[in-house]
């Protein structure tokens, strides 16, 4: 199945929040649930959005919530998650936990009837998303994935080239992703136990960028390295399509890579420039033509605004799922990595 770019998105793109929804009813009450890296990162531009108020902040501990949120501004802290989920004003919640406990973590929100916008990757495995999706409609209540790169203003040009059939049929992907990440084994980018290794943290993105372009694949091949703590550290991944497309995918937490994608089409190329997942330029190539750059101007924040409003205005709407990114994507994200992971031999205990 291949995804389409609806093109009243790209209006919405270009608008802040109170533009597009034209009338704001709500100030959504916001919490985020675990108070790390990304958290602080998606709070900054979550400060951007005129309808969206900084609640709460809920951590395993009560001291770092309330550092988390007096430095960023929230007006309750909480010392565990319950505690936060247990608040009747607490409207949505930004789940910024390991991949490892984003199911438990999504459930607990949803069981409670809280709003749900989850990181990624979704969750550890396609029984746990199913899980998650499963709860979502049993409360009737939103979530969706946080997969920003779907809302980045260059990622939807891409879709609208391809779609416009301007360079002919896409045949091929090439996407990459790596940084040289400082080797702890405790920590989650390399411990097991929390969803360890590049797949699920970067190779994610690639795998996206194949998936919306040219659906799922038929056939996966893999090559896999693994560091001391059993988490996998690199990984090659081909994918093969029903009409002969091709993708070659690669992550990596041992080296830097330039973080690019190229879709490459039977009259030309499109290239979404170093850092593809939320580039501000896109190269452009059509036979018999000179190369063109298209640039896109940065937003207010990194870009995590554009999936927090999106949130708001499927809040605002009454949907308990997104349409611009449903559910679908991620259970086929998720699909084909549990695909790419038995081909490589890659092990979760107590997630498999
Ligand atoms: N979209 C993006 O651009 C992007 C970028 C980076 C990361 N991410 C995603 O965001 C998630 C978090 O990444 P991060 O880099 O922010 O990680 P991090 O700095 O390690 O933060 C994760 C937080 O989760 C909480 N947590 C709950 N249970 C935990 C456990 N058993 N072990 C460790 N921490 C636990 C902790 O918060 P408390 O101690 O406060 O409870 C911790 O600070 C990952 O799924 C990752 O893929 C997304």
């Amino acid at each position: 199945m291949k995804y389409t770019s609806i093109g009243i998105h790209k209006t919405y793109l270009f608008c802040n929040p109170k533009q597009i929804t034209g009338i704001m009813t709500k100030t959504y009450n916001w919490a985020i649930l675990g108070c790390g890296k990304i958290a602080r990162k998606f709070t900054g531009d979550l400060k951007t959005l005129p309808n969206a108020r900084l609640f709460a902040a809920a951590s395993r501990s009560l001291e770092n919530a309330q550092v988390f949120a007096f430095e960023l501004g929230f007006e309750k802290a909480y010392g565990s998650y319950e505690e936060m989920v247990n608040d009747p004003e607490v409207d949505v919640v930004y789940i910024a936990s390991p991949h490892s406990h984003h199911c438990e973590h999504s459930l607990l929100c949803l069981n409670h009837g809280k709003a749900v916008l989850c990181e990624k990757a979704f969750a550890m495995n396609f029984g746990e998303v199913r899980q998650m999706i499963e709860a979502s409609r049993k409360n009737n209540t939103f979530l969706m994935e946080a997969f920003w790169t779907r809302f980045q203003p260059s990622f939807l040009k891409v879709l609208d080239i391809i779609h416009s059939g301007e360079l002919g049929a896409l045949k091929m992907v090439r996407s990459d992703f790596a940084f040289n990440a400082d080797y702890n084994p405790e920590k989650r980018l390399y411990n097991v136990a929390l969803g360890g290794g590049s797949l699920l943290d970067i190779g994610i993105y690639p795998i996206f960028m194949s998936l919306m372009s040219l659906g799922k694949p038929s056939e996966i091949k893999t090559m896999a390295s693994f560091c001391p703590t059993g988490a996998e550290e690199s990984i090659m991944m081909s994918f093969n399509y029903p009409d002969g497309e091709i993708a070659s995918l690669v992550s990596s937490f041992a080296c830097h890579s330039s973080t690019q994608t190229e879709f490459s089409f039977e009259n030309g190329f499109v290239r979404l420039n170093r850092r593809f997942y939320c580039p501000t330029t896109l190269s452009y190539w059509k036979a018999g033509e000179e190369e063109t750059m298209i640039t896109f101007e940065k937003g207010n924040g990194f870009g995590y605004e554009l999936e927090a409003g999106h949130v708001m205005d499927c809040l605002d709407a009454g949907k308990i799922e997104s349409d611009w990114m449903p559910l679908s994507i991620s259970s086929d994200l998720m699909e084909i990595m549990d695909r790419v992971r038995k081909d490589a031999g890659i092990l979760f205990p107590g997630h498999d």
